[in-house]
């Protein structure tokens, strides 16, 4: 794998990690389809092989690794697993396309500056473990905020808190419920992701993404 920039040739190799309905997967796989978007999905990855997102991948003939997580398994061995898949094809760029665990150090150590999130809100609002989908939508509303948005940013240890490479926002409407905003600002969430991942492909984002180390 090449440090330090994008090889000038070939479409940028995507794994893609789902936990479930898999909208921000199938925004992904249409932009390849259409040509707008120079990448592949070279693996689909989930947590939870009976969701929504993993039967997009079959349906799409996505190439889907699915990886159950018994609770036998000793700890980190679901990353190692899945890292080991990803390596196996030479993924460049992972994404969270609405993955719902907390991705372990160790992983984003051998990941660094490689793998990226869509986060539902402006960050660093309604941020942290335990914030994610709707509860983040619940929270946007019961602050009585009249703005809301969404944020792609590097994975870093800190949850939600790694370097932001996209954000926009846009008006929370009166008297609207948090299901009612969650699908009317997915697609929009859509757009945002994959004109970071366009960015990515086109070498203006270099790979890995040199995340800045904190100051003491
Ligand atoms: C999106 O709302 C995204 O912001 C968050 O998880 C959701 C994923 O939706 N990270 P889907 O599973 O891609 O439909």
């Amino acid at each position: 794998m090449s440090e330090g920039g994008r090889r000038a040739a070939g479409p940028l190799r995507l794994g893609v990690l789902v936990s479930g309905t898999g909208t921000t997967l199938l925004a992904i796989d249409e932009a390849v389809r259409r040509g707008s978007l120079n990448a592949r999905i070279a693996l689909v990855a989930t947590d939870r092989p009976s969701c929504p997102g993993a039967k997009h991948a079959e349906d799409r003939g996505l190439p889907l690794e699915p990886l159950p997580v018994p609770k036998t398994l000793p700890p980190g061995e679901w990353e190692r697993r899945l890292s080991a898949a990803l390596e196996r094809e030479r993924v460049e760029l992972v994404v969270l396309a609405g993955y719902l665990r907390v991705v372990p150090e160790e992983f984003l150590g051998r990941w660094e500056g490689r793998v990226i999130n869509i986060h539902p809100s402006l960050l660093p609002k309604f941020a942290g473990p335990g914030m994610y989908g709707k509860h983040v939508h619940a929270a946007v509303l019961a602050s009585g905020d009249p703005e809301t948005g969404a944020t792609v940013h590097v994975v870093t240890p800190e949850v939600d808190r790694g370097p932001v490479l996209a954000q926009e926002r846009w008006p929370v409407r009166p008297g609207e419920t948090a299901d009612q905003l969650s699908e009317r600002q997915k697609p929009l969430e859509h757009a945002l992701v994959v004109s970071v991942l366009s960015r990515f492909a086109e070498g203006s984002l270099a790979l890995p993404y040199r995340v800045p180390t904190a100051r003491a």
